[in-house]
């Protein structure tokens, strides 16, 4: 408020200041909104082209200098459905305690209902005995798309059912003798179709039987055994898919666990030599990923680190060659090069991997030169507030699945700040009767949607052409001159 006991000679300062202070506002809003509603204006860029030549300094964490550098590192997602682009809700009628971290299966158009949601409840507070736990459940029920009064798209519960599942989990857990850990029962459930077509879910939940050590697993099981809803609203489309192969929750087991084990990401490659199995992103600083065996008691890393340590597995910079001095570990990654200078505090990794070949669906032939696995990963702020920024990462899609390209840090159009978003989900819509066997892959053109808690406290999807999640990546060191003129071909 400008005083109105001030001189005038004051208050026209003031009055001009403020003047120049919105008109730079506005004028920077304006160039924000040119970058993102034409990818094609920006210039690809190189992350080293941005950057000090790497040295010494990359290990350091090198600030924005300004906030205009932070705007050009950012990308705003646009709802294609919502008629102001913003980001939509999911309706699940009212379901206690809060329903949040939303992830879903598309069923196709013959079956009884559009899309199953799953995602957590809030915990709840509960004693057995002389002991106080946080419980969490993991909520499902069926939706429909429709729309609100305002034309916004609406993921709607309409029938009134729900259920929790997998509540046997928590029961074991009680004996558990975890330190400092009072959390019980399923939590932060993922949704995914492996690519010869089985619908899964993945989720952590305390070990029963462990160790001080070993305080929370992964697990996976196949999302028909734990709901027959599922199969029945398939229908006769559910007589098409593989059979269920894992119908009770497998525990994913390294030889060498975290005490906590959480946001593991699935990934499979579409094609190629490692087509079929199973592989998990575990660790994304320096990257390690583990596969999966039906027979072994473990998932066994993918490769042995060069090195001797295993962080030290780096993807340097495009161009920029080996540091004179070997890099802090840690600091020495594609992602930790362009991340680090924000001083984040750790990396989650948010939802399944999928793949996508670069070019529009019929007009390139799939290739493993043209095709990457990609995925959401969120840097993790704390200060001042809990903060998630997404941002798609590629892969190449055959081992040892080196990074290829980063993308800006993601805003979903309409959250606000406070409220920080945290990305769970992510699948093709197809929409069709038949959807094709592999629904983890897909092209250009294809439509993808994502699912995201917003604030803990509810849930949203956000619907968006691939192509927007391939535009104007970094590179990582290493990504072939291909890939980057594939890319600008868009
Ligand atoms: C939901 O969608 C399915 C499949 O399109 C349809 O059969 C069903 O009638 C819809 N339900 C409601 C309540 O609109
Ligand atoms: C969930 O189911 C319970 C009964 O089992 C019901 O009282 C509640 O209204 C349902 N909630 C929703 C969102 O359907
Ligand atoms: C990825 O795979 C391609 C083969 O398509 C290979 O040429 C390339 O060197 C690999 N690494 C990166 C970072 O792209
Ligand atoms: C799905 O496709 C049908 C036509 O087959 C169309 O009417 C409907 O609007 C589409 N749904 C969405 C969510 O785009």
């Amino acid at each position: 408020m400008i005083n109105t006991n001030s001189r005038p000679s004051t208050r026209l300062l003031l009055l001009i200041a403020f003047s120049i202070f919105t008109l730079y506002g506005i004028s920077t809003l304006i160039s924000l909104r040119v970058e993102v509603h034409h990818p094609k204006l920006n210039p690809f860029r190189d992350v080293q082209k941005s950057q000090q030549p790497l040295s010494p300094q990359v290990t350091q964490p090198i600030r924005p200098s300004s906030t205009q550098e932070k705007l050009e590192d950012l990308q705003i997602i646009w709802s294609k459905r919502n008629p102001n682009g913003l980001f939509n809700t999911i309706d699940d009628s009212g379901l206690q305690p809060q329903f949040y971290n939303p992830t879903f299966l598309e069923l196709p158009q013959s079956s009884a209902h559009q899309f199953m949601v799953f995602g957590r409840l809030r915990h709840e507070m509960i004693h057995i005995g002389e002991q106080r736990y946080r419980k969490s459940r993991v909520a499902v029920f069926f939706a429909n798309l429709t729309k609100d009064g305002f034309g916004n798209p609406v993921m709607k519960n309409f029938e009134m059912w729900n259920e929790t599942i997998l509540d046997h989990l928590y029961e074991p857990a009680i004996k558990h003798t975890c330190e400092r850990h009072d959390y019980i029962g399923p939590e932060d459930v993922k949704a995914w179709w492996t690519t010869s077509g089985a619908p899964m879910l993945m989720f952590t939940n305390i070990y029963p039987i462990g160790n001080i050590k070993e305080c929370f697993s992964m697990y996976m099981v196949d999302a028909r055994a734990v709901t027959p809803r599922l199969d029945e609203a398939l229908g006769e489309y559910g007589t098409h898919l593989p059979p269920i192969e894992f119908d009770t929750p497998v525990r994913l087991h390294r030889a060498e666990p975290r005490s906590v084990e959480k946001n593991w990401a699935p990934f499979q490659a579409p094609f190629g030599p490692d087509a079929g199995d199973i592989f998990f992103n575990v660790e994304l600083d320096g990257q390690r990923a583990y596969k999966f065996d039906r027979f072994d008691e473990y998932v066994r890393p993918v490769k042995t680190p060069p090195s001797s340590s295993p962080l030290d597995e780096a993807f340097y910079l495009s161009g920029a060659g080996e540091p004179e001095q070997p890099a802090e570990p840690k600091r020495a990654t594609c992602l930790h090069n362009l991340v680090d200078k924000y001083g984040y505090w750790q990396i989650h990794q948010g939802t399944p991997v999928l793949s996508m070949t670069l070019c529009n669906r019929g007009e390139c032939e799939p290739n493993i030169h043209n095709t990457v696995n990609f995925g959401i990963i969120q840097p993790k702020y704390v200060k001042p507030l809990n903060w998630y920024e997404p941002r798609i990462a590629t892969w190449n899609i055959t081992r040892p699945f080196e990074w290829r390209s980063i993308s800006k840090r993601l805003t979903y159009h309409g959250t606000k700040s406070r409220e920080y978003v945290y990305t769970m989900h992510m699948s093709y819509f197809f929409n069709t009767t038949s959807p094709p066997e592999n629904r983890a892959h897909g092209f250009l053109d294809d439509e993808i949607w994502l699912g995201f808690g917003v604030a803990d406290s509810r849930g949203a999807f956000m619907d968006v052409d691939a192509r927007e999640l391939m535009a104007d990546h970094h590179y990582c060191d290493g990504a072939t001159s291909d890939y980057r003129t594939t890319r600008t071909d868009f």
